[in-house]
């Protein structure tokens, strides 16, 4: 296979990230190509798109065919990869037919809205021969990958604490208001938290227990604020849909090692040494939603390649653990052991 063709399922506010990363990576000559898009909703071909990001103009499509109905586009388009990015209580759906159709999937994160519908589609990757992927994308992006380095190497001594925090305006945008309704969302912890619940297994592996409050507004478990018991370590994670309507998004981390503090925040990147002066490390700029989609391109064309980063079986924990810490959370905070 020459280049690998990529058809898109959802066009509203990540699909635009999704395109800007197949642009860059065209660009760079990477050979991968978005061929085509379907979304239901024909005006998100002109319209501009909102994320919590805020908001984009309309995305220039030219050489990119579109759809509204998927069955057309299957019929039409010869690609490889699926790149799903329709609302969360679509995603097993989407993801499962096309794994049946013979494509390789990229799916947004969560996986589904339940670990049941996560485990149908792994079942399905692995009885159709496909690649699958989730778009648990901060498993790429380079401050975090930075902070993984930190911690595996031991450059600053042990890590003792983990704050991680992820704040956002209730999101009242995208298709048909889906986000405030629970039952298509999961509530910000299934959509938002569950980015800083992946990176600390992806960083520390599982916790021994976890405990979990929260508050219901618009929708249920929309602020949380999560602890994550590890052996020597506690990672203290909170998420909210609830900011006001004028603040804008952040999120980030600060973790602290016995030699030094290493934060993330809209600043960006700085290490805090116990002594000396505080600086920003050289990372690489990398934009993490073009590098999960290269690894998953490079993985379609040589399916020897597997897929340490990112598996989708972790993915699935992840949304077990979520189930986990709404148990706690439904029990006013109550200690939840994991690994027992
Ligand atoms: N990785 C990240 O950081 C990140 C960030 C934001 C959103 N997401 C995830 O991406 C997914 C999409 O979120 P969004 O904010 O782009 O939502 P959105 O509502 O803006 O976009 C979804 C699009 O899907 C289209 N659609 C709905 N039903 C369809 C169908 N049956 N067939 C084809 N198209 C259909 C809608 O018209 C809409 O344009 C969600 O699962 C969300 O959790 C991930």
């Amino acid at each position: 296979m020459n280049e690998v063709k990529v058809a898109m399922v959802g066009f509203g506010g990540i699909a635009q990230s999704h395109k800007h990363a197949y642009e860059q990576l065209e660009a760079a000559g990477e050979p991968v190509r978005l061929v085509a898009i379907c979304d239901v909703d024909p005006s998100r071909f002109t319209s501009a798109s909102e994320t919590n990001l805020g908001a984009e103009g309309a995305a220039n499509l030219a050489g990119i065919r579109t759809y509204t109905d998927i069955e057309e586009m299957m019929r039409n388009e010869a690609f490889d990869m699926a790149d799903i990015c329709v609302p969360s209580y679509l995603h097993k759906e989407y993801a499962v037919k096309m794994m049946k159709a013979g494509k390789d999937v990229l799916s947004e994160k969560p996986m589904a809205l339940n670990s049941a519908d996560c485990e149908e589609m792994l079942r399905t990757a692995r009885e159709c021969g496909r690649k699958l992927m989730i778009g648990q994308c901060l498993r790429f992006e380079p401050s975090y990958l930075y902070l993984k380095q930190c911690i595996d190497s031991g450059c600053f001594g042990r890590l003792k604490n983990l704050f991680m925090d992820r704040l956002s305006v209730h999101p009242m945008w995208g298709f048909e208001q889906w986000y405030t309704k629970t039952e298509k969302s999961g509530g910000c912890i299934l959509d938002l938290h569950i980015h800083d619940i992946d990176m600390a297994r992806f960083l520390l592996g599982e916790p021994e227990s976890v405990s979990t409050v929260s508050y219901d507004d618009i929708t249920r478990w929309q602020v949380v604020n999560t602890r994550l018991f590890y052996k020597n370590v506690t990672v203290i994670a909170t998420a909210t849909w609830d900011e006001a309507p004028t603040t804008k998004f952040s999120a980030g981390f600060r973790a602290r090692f016995e030699q030094a503090s290493v934060v993330l925040n809209n600043e960006g990147l700085t290490v805090y040494p116990n002594s000396g002066k505080p600086y920003h490390p050289d990372i690489p700029r990398a934009n993490r939603m073009a590098e999960e989609i290269r690894k998953l391109a490079s993985m379609v064309r040589d399916r020897s390649q597997t897929n340490e980063a990112n598996p989708p079986e972790s993915a699935w924990q992840t949304v077990r653990l979520i189930e986990r810490l709404r148990e706690s959370a439904d029990q006013g905070g109550k200690r939840i052991d994991i690994q027992a």
